[in-house]
């Protein structure tokens, strides 16, 4: 899905650019990570969600301690 329209970046292109990260970056290194500049901003939230996701999803240590993992445990 395209998250940004002024650059025609998709969220698997976010998620590609994070690669192995699993500090929080800004919506900023994104862009540049990618040869992006920001242009009307409107994409800066869905990104950042993103961004947070991943920065989860790859510091769970898969013992269930983790936010996504309890709310996971809640969801079930
Ligand atoms: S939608 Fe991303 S900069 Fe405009």
């Amino acid at each position: 899905m395209i998250v940004c329209s002024c650059n025609v970046v998709s969220d698997d292109d976010v998620r590609d650019c994070l690669g192995a990260e699993t500090e929080r970056v800004s919506v900023g290194a994104v862009f540049r990570t990618m040869g992006h500049e920001p242009k009307c901003g409107r994409c800066a939230r869905n990104i950042s969600g993103i961004v947070d996701e991943h920065v989860a999803v790859a510091r769970c240590s898969g013992n269930g301690d983790c936010d996504n993992c309890q709310a996971d445990q809640l969801a079930a």
